[in-house]
């Protein structure tokens, strides 16, 4: 999945990850805002990401699913048009509600591993893989030493259910007979003049795609070394449940301000870890998640 950013290439998943529609989607929204000069991580700016992403996670809750199965309209997802109706839709200073929903409480992970490389060369990957849950199903295929996964989780079991992760989806994402349910995982790289210049994406499940945008604005609009894009506090909203996601780290005022603004916070957000890799004038600089127990930059 292609897209731009503010002069930038950004290049991600294609369906049937959802990830790289939802971050296109969500960054064409922002491309309207001022988010530098809103400032990194106010209240004004953390506004308006989270609606950013709530009107980008509902449509892919209404559209989304195995693009052999079903058609989603992602000519006009990813237009410049239709970001620039949304963001007419959104109010700079009050939260836009959704509708209630009685969803399950989203229940987090831990199989899934995101890791960034790039080469001396100037070779980039960006890999995210995943068993969904922890050991997947419990199975191991006989004779193999290999887990099977419990990706079946991804498909919405009915239309308007959640699934694990608190994701509503309608019949674009049904199960059925050779069918790919549809992925969050969104490993990323960002281009300029074609050369890559940041390398991200993150395990989280949900999270992974407002983790992922993140990283990305944090980088370009408010210019901070990758590791601070990658360990400053981050928040999450899904559309459904109408929620912020937030973790740990960012001031009372900014929790207080955004409540103001009709938002509900929720901690804790849930688990990512953006392992990421940025160019820089003095070459690659890479860095580990701290959120995550183990994880490592390495350079050459
Ligand atoms: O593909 C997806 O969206 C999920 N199976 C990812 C699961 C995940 O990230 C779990 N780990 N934290």
């Amino acid at each position: 999945m292609r897209g731009t950013y503010r002069g930038y290439d950004i290049v991600s998943m294609p369906l049937p990850s959802s990830g790289g529609t939802v971050l296109i989607e969500t960054l064409n929204i922002l491309e309207g805002f001022d988010m530098h000069g809103m400032g990194a991580q106010t209240p004004a700016s953390l506004h308006v990401l989270i609606e950013a992403m709530k009107r980008a996670y509902a449509d892919r809750a209404r559209y989304l699913g195995d693009p052999a199965f079903s058609k989603a309209p992602l000519t006009r997802l990813l237009s410049k048009d239709y970001a620039t109706k949304l963001r007419a839709d959104i109010s700079l200073d009050t939260s836009t509600p959704v509708k209630a929903a009685a969803a399950a409480q989203p229940h987090e992970g831990t199989d899934t591993t995101h890791f960034s490389v790039v080469d001396a060369q100037g070779n980039a990957v960006s890999n995210t893989y995943t068993l969904n849950f922890s050991y997947g199903v419990g199975l191991i295929a006989e004779g193999t030493g290999v887990l099977l996964n419990n990706e079946l989780d991804d498909f919405t079991a009915a239309p308007g259910a959640s699934n694990a992760y608190g994701l509503v989806g309608y019949e674009a994402n049904l199960p059925g007979p050779g069918k790919r349910p549809l992925s969050s995982m969104t490993p990323t790289i960002v281009l300029k003049d074609g050369k890559p210049v940041l390398v991200t994406g993150s395990p989280g499940g949900s999270r992974i795609i407002s983790t992922t945008l993140q990283v990305i604005v944090n980088a370009l609009d408010y210019r901070m070394n990758i590791a601070q894009a990658v360990s400053v506090p981050r928040l999450h909203h899904q559309w459904m449940p109408d929620e912020v996601r937030i973790e740990h780290g960012f001031p009372q005022a900014t929790r207080d301000a955004l409540r103001a603004m009709g938002h509900t916070l929720v901690t804790p957000m849930g688990q990512t870890s953006a392992n990421s890799i940025a160019a820089t004038k003095g070459g690659w600089l890479g860095a580990a998640d701290p959120r995550t127990r183990g994880a490592e930059a390495a350079g050459y």
